[in-house]
């Protein structure tokens, strides 16, 4: 008789494409029996009455990455992925950046020994170019796909990241010659430096006017620039975290005209809205993020986009500064303009729960929930069909969700080092009950099991092209006989 290392037992399990009630057959780390009934094994998990999933996978999240301005992420390695377990999510991408004048494997090294000892979860690594130097362009990048670092994060704004128009073109050239992803930050600077000018002079400062410096009119702007370069180039870009309608439909329409275009959204835009940037005090600034929640109607127009499949992934952007503190959101003091206030909240442990709201309201069915959180982050950065998928040879990430009793969200409850949760207070119908990572019980119940440093690096995959390389469409850039 076949011994199991683990057996969960009686669940439905959401198979690519069907839920299934069936047994799971665990050795080694990996799935290798999936069947209505299955032989014992050292362990037996019990799952009758619950759903079987897909750990999720992160593909976009921000843990303990350097910043310009002073400010320090609340979380490392460490905190950041016990919170993403506690979440459900067994796979996260965060992202080494380079910092201008750096080399960028001086920045993967660095985040490398960020995450060393500490990581509890399987990882890979995106890049973040903000300095595409001639060396960076023709030596590293190559070098650095090659070694499975195949996706990269330009940013459209931000004055310590954003490339030009120039250095975009540049950057999505070599992503089209050695077959990386692109991931693009579409906000206008000039827009935002220039609406933030007068907002000041103004005097409107709060945490509110973050939101009417960067209008969707700017994000729609980036969004159709972005997508215009990645026509020029002829290359498939990802346009991540889209807020507003606007930069969704611009997206839509080059999706409808046969771009590849993949396009990423989070939570935040689902579940938040600009009126969570006021509040008494300094209160809004918990919610500043960029680009900003949109007002509350923009949000069915996000959620109708992931029914339609404009999206192909929900991610959490987690980037979390803590509210109280000189380090974090308080940066300049209590009464400091929108201008000085850190980008980014946290939400890796809360992304997935919230998402499942969707597939109980009925916005969402379960097979797409699961793509947009496992199975199609995992395609987008080449980790598939490793992660994100339950199947036989896949790693065994699994999660068994508890969907009996409702759970309200509590900052107190949360596993991140961050002092509060923009989602507080929000009622959700589910929460993972058990977190399997490679046949191993990580978190079970509240109670953790994982150790720091058991989570391993991932190299990632080239992403398929969209056509073979080499092979460029006919433009008036590339000619003819190239195509
Ligand atoms: O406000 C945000 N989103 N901060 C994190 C950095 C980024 O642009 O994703
Ligand atoms: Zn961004
Ligand atoms: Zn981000």
């Amino acid at each position: 008789m076949e011994t199991y290392d683990l057996t969960i037992r009686g669940g439905r399990v959401a198979l690519p494409g069907a839920l299934v009630a069936c047994d799971v057959g665990v050795r080694d780390g990996r799935i290798v029996a999936l069947a209505e009934r299955l032989s014992p094994g050292k362990r037996d998990i019990d799952a009758a009455g619950r759903l079987v999933l897909p750990g999720g996978v992160d593909g976009h999240c921000h843990f303990d990455q350097p910043t310009g301005d002073g400010s320090r992420m609340a979380d490392d390695f460490l905190t950041g992925t016990r919170s993403a377990l506690f979440g459900g999510t067994t796979t996260i991408i965060p992202f080494a950046a380079q910092i201008r004048g750096q080399s960028l494997r001086a920045a993967v090294d660095d985040y490398h020994a960020r995450a060393s000892g500490k990581a509890m979860i399987d990882h890979a690594f995106h890049l973040i170019v903000t300095d595409p130097t001639p060396d960076v362009l023709e030596r590293e990048l190559p070098a650095l796909i090659a070694e499975g670092y195949t996706s990269f994060k330009i940013y459209m704004t931000y004055d310590d990241l954003k490339l030009s128009d120039r250095q975009i073109l540049d950057v999505l050239s070599v992503a089209r010659d050695h077959g990386a992803m692109v991931m693009v930050h579409a906000e206008n600077a000039d827009c935002i430096a220039w609406l933030t000018d007068r907002l000041e002079a103004e005097g409107r400062t709060a945490p509110i006017f973050h939101a009417a410096a960067r209008p969707k009119v700017i994000e729609r702007e980036a969004t159709h620039r972005a997508i215009s370069f990645s026509e020029l180039v002829d290359v498939p870009i990802l346009i991540v975290h889209v807020s507003g309608a606007e930069a969704m439909e611009e997206i839509r329409r080059a999706q409808g005209r046969g771009v590849s275009l993949h396009a990423e959204t989070c939570p935040q835009y689902l579940f938040l809205s600009e009126d969570d940037l006021t509040g008494p005090g300094f209160e809004g600034a918990k919610c500043i993020c960029s680009p900003p929640p949109r007002e509350a109607a923009n949000r069915a127009a996000i959620w109708q986009g992931l029914a339609t499949g404009v999206f192909s992934i929900v991610s959490s952007d987690h980037a979390p500064f803590r509210f109280d503190d000189p380090a974090g959101k308080k940066l300049k003091g209590e009464d400091a303009s929108f201008r000085w206030v850190p980008n980014g909240i946290p939400g890796v442990e809360t992304r997935l729960p919230l998402l499942f709201a969707g597939v109980v309201e009925g916005r969402i069915d379960l097979d797409r929930f699961v793509d947009l959180t496992a199975t199609g982050p995992a395609k987008m950065y080449g980790l598939h069909p490793r992660k994100g998928v339950i199947a036989v040879g896949s790693d065994a990430d699994l999660v068994i969700w508890d969907a009996r009793a409702p759970v309200t969200i509590a900052q107190v409850d949360l596993h991140s080092a961050c002092d509060y949760t923009p989602y507080e207070g929000i009622t959700v119908p589910a929460w993972p009950e058990i977190v399997v990572q490679r046949g191993e019980v990580l978190a079970e119940r509240g109670h953790l099991f994982a150790e720091p440093g058991q989570g391993r690096f991932l190299p990632c995959d080239r992403p398929a092209p969209a056509r073979p390389l080499g092979a460029r469409r006919p433009s008036g850039l590339f000619r003819a006989e190239e195509a």
